[in-house]
């Protein structure tokens, strides 16, 4: 068995749709796995010219690789099958591909309900929250446990340890900065967004081979806390930048990508590849510009599009950096 996993290693909306539709092109693989998140999740992919957002399934389907939903997330049916529906009639076939894990927990009417007029955090309201509480306090409701599900419920361990050799690409929901335990709580998402959730789908950390990390040029992040940057450059960078939620449509507050939280966010997830996407945006202003994270916080401004690339491959000097100013490739 051999994984690949994409993790987002700022506040979600880094362009993993991208990354991962990009590695399924190469048709390596026999599994696509969603390893954490509900459908507060919002991927944009582009496929044979045509935009799609979707919320649980994973990108597999576009190329007919199996896409299993995996123990890690938690599912709104309702949600699930409309998706379906409308990838279907969108000219991607889902029939017998899309599978969810018998652990999965469903989002009830009820976890709907209660977040409805959430403001505290900020959060996509869609149940996230009262759904894996009720998990964790062992009176929540298993995909299993759902009649109507049969055709689509698969135990983790017969699909990936019994299939002769697995290869498995992992896609991640949200990032390391909405992490539950590794973010800045409790401005954060309740499930694990790190290569560590990946592994808690039933891969065993001997299968990982690449660990795929995906961040912007800047930061964007939707939620209640302050996190605009001080200047017309940031209102520009939004609008420039088209910084409206996925899911929700509400506009993400800007800043400069914050260097400190970036190079945890590689250690803690094992980065072996990153991606830096939305070049052309800081090219569009022509603004160069990194935070760091100690208490001045200090911000640095390069002149050029080459001292920024420069200074961020001085900073990562053991990575491999990959740059893209492109909505629909790397
Ligand atoms: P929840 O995941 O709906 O509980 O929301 C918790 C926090 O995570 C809020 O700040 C949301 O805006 C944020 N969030 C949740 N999912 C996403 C996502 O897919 N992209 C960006 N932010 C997200
Ligand atoms: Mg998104």
């Amino acid at each position: 068995m051999i994984a690949d996993i994409v993790v987002d290693l700022q506040y979600g909306d880094c362009g993993k749709g991208k990354i991962t539709h990009h590695l399924l092109r190469q048709g390596a693989y026999t599994h696509c796995v969603r390893y954490n998140g509900g459908c507060n999740a919002g991927h944009t992919i582009y496929h044979e010219g045509k935009r799609f957002i979707t919320h649980h399934i994973p990108a597999g389907v576009f190329f007919g690789v199996r896409s299993v939903i995996g123990g890690g997330c938690v599912v709104n049916l309702e949600q699930f099958f409309s998706e379906i529906e409308m990838l279907e009639t969108g000219g991607i076939k889902c029939d017998g591909l899309v599978k969810i894990a018998r652990n999965a927990h469903i989002i009830t009417d009820r976890h709907m309900e209660e977040e409805a007029a959430e403001e505290e955090i900020g959060t996509t309201r869609r149940g996230n929250g009262p759904a894996y509480r009720d998990k964790y306090a062992r009176r929540g409701l298993r995909a299993e446990m759902i009649p109507g599900l049969t055709d689509y419920v698969v135990d983790l361990y017969e699909e990936f340890h019994h299939y002769p050799a697995a290869r498995i690409l992992c896609e991640g929901a949200q990032g390391f900065g909405l992490d539950i335990d590794w973010g800045d709580y409790p401005y954060v998402t309740s499930s694990h967004c790190t290569t560590a959730g990946a592994l808690l789908n039933g891969i065993p950390h001997t299968a990982v081979r690449k660990v795929w990390g995906v961040a912007k040029a800047y930061e964007t992040y939707v939620g209640s806390k302050k996190f605009h940057g001080e200047g017309e450059i940031f209102d520009k960078l939004q609008k420039v930048g088209q910084e409206y939620g996925a899911t929700t449509g509400r506009p993400r507050q800007c800043n400069w990508t914050n260097l400190s939280l970036l190079n945890r966010a590689i250690q803690i997830n094992g980065v072996t590849d990153l991606v830096i996407n939305k070049v052309d945006v800081l090219r569009e202003l022509d603004a160069w510009s990194f935070r760091l994270d100690n208490k001045d916080g200090i911000s640095i401004h390069l002149h050029s599009e080459d001292t920024w690339k420069e200074y961020l491959e001085l900073y990562l000097p053991q990575l491999e950096l990959h740059f893209s100013d492109n909505p629909e490739r790397i």
